[in-house]
């Protein structure tokens, strides 16, 4: 193979690499932003790295990510085969969406999902209004709190995991809910499971999952997060009335329902609970975790804080609830909202692609088959394009006479084919959940507390650490 590597001769550079492991011992898996910052310096853009035997290319900067995911779209659209995830149900003929390989049951499953997203509300609650209603839930947590100093994560995590779990099973939870507790700590420390070397290492060496157990012990809880799902599909089926469609569950349900086209499109029992589990997964701890950073935000910058909350007593007030409509009056707080996304950077290498066919990136040579890393936290911070690209600064979303603007490259949400499919919700959430948040509370640091940490850990998403803050009544 090492042969085979410099045959191609316009292959980007990267660190030598060893035999068996090849450039493993030099990436931290704990922290790849310092590692890919670290090589960008020394081979440019477009670098390459080896995972024992399998090609890695990692692409850095706005015009480099914007040229494949956007001009060369097809050519970046797969998925690498990642065995990791087959003790949980993922195979052939059921792979989800997010880590689907482009084909056939991907694209039919990604129209399905965006199409239904899309038609919630028909008839019976809007999308909007049911965000809208479950920020209110939040607020009236957040109000039970009173004067005592909290950590948010809980609440949010309820707030925001209890939408998709309204989209997908027609269910929320109550925050108390000790059910609703146990599947947020799997959530949690799921993601945790996937960070370091070893998952990676199990990715290119699949053979080592072969060793009894191993599967089992160390991805212990996304196995039984996914048992969890398989329990909420199922209790869902006993109910399903196939005149009514209820949620996302039932509509997947008259699909499957059509027959064998159907199955072979990827609408089968396993991958109900998958693309379901996706929904979670993706909808749930991305959103939530941004919301707080911009709480955090929020508190680190009282005299930003300060404005958002003028612009809302002049926009809609102190007593109705803010709507979507309200978003084009309120380029301030849409600013607040698109900086705190780009400085939260919460999907820092996005999700891994694969080259669909052999192609070329700024002349230079990628074959088919090689895995691609996003550097979005390259493209949210370039420095290129960003006036002040490691500080909080609203601005970058404002033009001289205050009206909102969006740089092309903010990209958290990736770009091209396999870009985030919840986008709108997402957008819809944060503006909503925020708005509603600061509509009724000032949030402050509490009394005798140290100033919270603006960095933050990465465990697949960048979260912020763990802060304390009071929410004082408007
Ligand atoms: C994919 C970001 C919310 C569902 C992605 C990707 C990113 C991302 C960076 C990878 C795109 C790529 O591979 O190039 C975010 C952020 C969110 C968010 C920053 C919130 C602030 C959501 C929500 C949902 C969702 C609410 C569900 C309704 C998905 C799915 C994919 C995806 C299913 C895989 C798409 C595919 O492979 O075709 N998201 N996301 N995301 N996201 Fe999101």
């Amino acid at each position: 193979f090492m042969k085979r590597r410099k045959n191609w001769s316009r292959y980007p550079p990267g660190p030598v690499s060893l035999p068996f492991v090849g450039t493993m011992p030099f990436v931290n898996y704990n922290n790849p932003h310092l590692s890919f910052e670290k090589f960008r310096k020394k081979f440019g853009n477009i670098f390459s790295l080896q995972n024992c035997w399998t090609n890695v290319v990692v692409l850095n900067g706005y015009k480099t990510v914007k040229e494949a995911l956007v001009n060369k779209s097809e050519d970046f659209a797969d998925r690498p085969y990642l065995p990791i995830y087959e003790h949980l149900g993922y195979g052939h003929k059921s792979e989800g969406v997010i880590i689907a390989r482009y084909g056939r049951a991907w694209k039919e499953l990604r129209k399905f999902s965006l199409t239904t997203l899309r038609n919630f509300g028909m008839g019976k609650k809007s999308l909007e209004e049911r965000v809208s209603e479950e920020a209110g839930f939040l607020c009236s947590a957040i109000s039970s709190e009173g004067d005592r100093p909290f950590n948010p994560r809980i609440l949010v995590n309820n707030a925001i995991c209890n939408v998709i779990c309204n989209i997908t099973y027609g269910e929320r939870f109550d925050y108390g809910d000790e059910t609703f507790k146990k599947l947020l700590t799997l959530f949690e420390n799921s993601l945790h499971e996937e960070v370091g070397f070893l998952p990676q290492l199990l990715n290119v060496v699949p053979i080592l999952l072969r060793i009894p157990g191993l599967p089992q012990k160390i991805f212990r809880c996304q196995k039984e997060y996914i048992n969890f799902v398989e329990k909420l599909v199922y209790m869902h089926k006993k109910t399903w009335n196939p005149a009514y469609t209820r949620d996302f569950t039932d509509a997947f349900l008259k699909e499957m329902a059509k027959g064998k086209e159907a199955e072979e499109n990827g609408f089968n029992k396993s991958n109900l609970t998958l693309v379901t589990s996706d929904l979670l997964v993706a909808g749930s701890e991305t959103t939530s975790t941004t919301l707080r950073w911009a709480l955090l935000f929020m508190l680190l910058y009282p005299e930003i804080q300060s404005k958002v909350h003028k612009e809302i007593d002049k926009v809609i007030g102190r007593n109705r609830p803010p709507t979507m409509a309200d978003q084009v009056n309120m380029p301030y707080t849409n600013a607040v909202i698109h900086e705190v996304q780009r400085c939260g950077d919460i999907v820092p290498m996005g999700v891994p692609h694969m080259t669909y066919r052999d192609t070329e990136l700024q002349g230079f040579f990628i074959p088919k088959g090689t895995t691609i890393i996003t550097n979005l936290t390259s493209v949210l911070k370039d420095e290129t394009v960003w006036k002040k690209p490691k500080e909080f600064y609203p601005e970058h979303f404002l033009n001289e006479n205050g009206q909102f603007v969006r740089p092309e490259a903010f990209l958290p949400f990736s770009a091209g084919r396999r870009a985030c499919l919840g986008e709108q919700l997402a957008k819809m959430e944060l503006f909503i959940f925020f708005t509603t948040l600061m509509q009724k509370f000032t949030f402050v640091i509490p009394e005798g507390q140290p100033r919270p940490r603006e960095d933050s850990y990465f465990a697949f998403t960048n979260s912020p650490h763990p802060y304390q803050l009071r929410a004082v009544p408007r």
